[in-house]
């Protein structure tokens, strides 16, 4: 499929449809996902750090502080009940790196949005919340972007046993009138987040 740009209606993408019902047509080197068992947390997954969120301007500096450690390849899946505060999050770590203050809607519609940044990966963002099976997501190209951009994705149970297990997982809840975040991820995530502060 084309890169990472541009604005994607899924419901107006047929031709992303699922890969796995099109195993036998793809090129070779096609990165499949494989279902595994739903996990909440990832594998050999341990809390990093833990921050207060006092309002708005916090989760977007959690955001802003997040950008400069990502890559292309990683996923975040973004935890928390309605309103915590995932696309705040998002948008923070979006203009970070976009360098000034896009515009970030929420994709509670679209279910995705694209972003393409001069110096960095390009980034999906997913909201996941109106995903009424996992297999739906390969048509939004979700393989393209687990192979080659940064995916931030609210709603992540959505995906079942397709969310990969090498993520950042950031839980965002309710703390009086602010929010609490917490990170965490197995693999290499402790060391790339070390020292990280808003
Ligand atoms: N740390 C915070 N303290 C108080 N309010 C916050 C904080 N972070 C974000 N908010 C506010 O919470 C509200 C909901 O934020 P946001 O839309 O990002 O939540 P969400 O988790 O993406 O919601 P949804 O589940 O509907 O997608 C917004 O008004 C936002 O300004
Ligand atoms: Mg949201």
């Amino acid at each position: 499929m084309a890169g990472c740009c541009g604005q994607i209606n899924p419901r107006q993408n047929p031709g992303m449809s699922c890969c796995l019902r099109q195993a036998g047509s793809v090129q070779p080197g096609t990165m499949f996902l494989c279902r595994r068992a739903a996990s909440r947390v990832s594998d050999d997954s341990a809390t990093i750090a833990e921050f207060a969120l006092a309002g708005e301007a916090a989760t977007l500096a959690l955001g802003a502080a997040l950008a400069p450690r990502l890559k292309a390849g990683d996923v975040v899946a973004l935890w928390g009940d309605l309103g915590t505060g995932k696309t705040a999050l998002s948008r923070g770590l979006i203009q970070a790196l976009a360098g000034d203050p896009v515009e970030v809607p929420s994709p509670t519609f679209t279910l995705v949005q694209t972003y393409d940044f001069p110096d960095s990966p390009s980034l999906w963002h997913f909201d996941l919340y109106r995903l009424e099976d996992p297999e739906e997501a390969f048509e939004l190209g979700i393989e393209d972007a687990f192979a080659d951009c940064i995916s931030l994705i609210e709603w992540p149970d959505r995906l079942g046993g397709y969310l990969p297990p090498r993520r950042l997982d950031v839980t965002l809840a309710y703390a009086g009138e602010g929010r609490t975040a917490r990170l965490a991820g197995g693999g290499d995530w402790p060391a790339r987040l070390k020292g990280l502060s808003l």
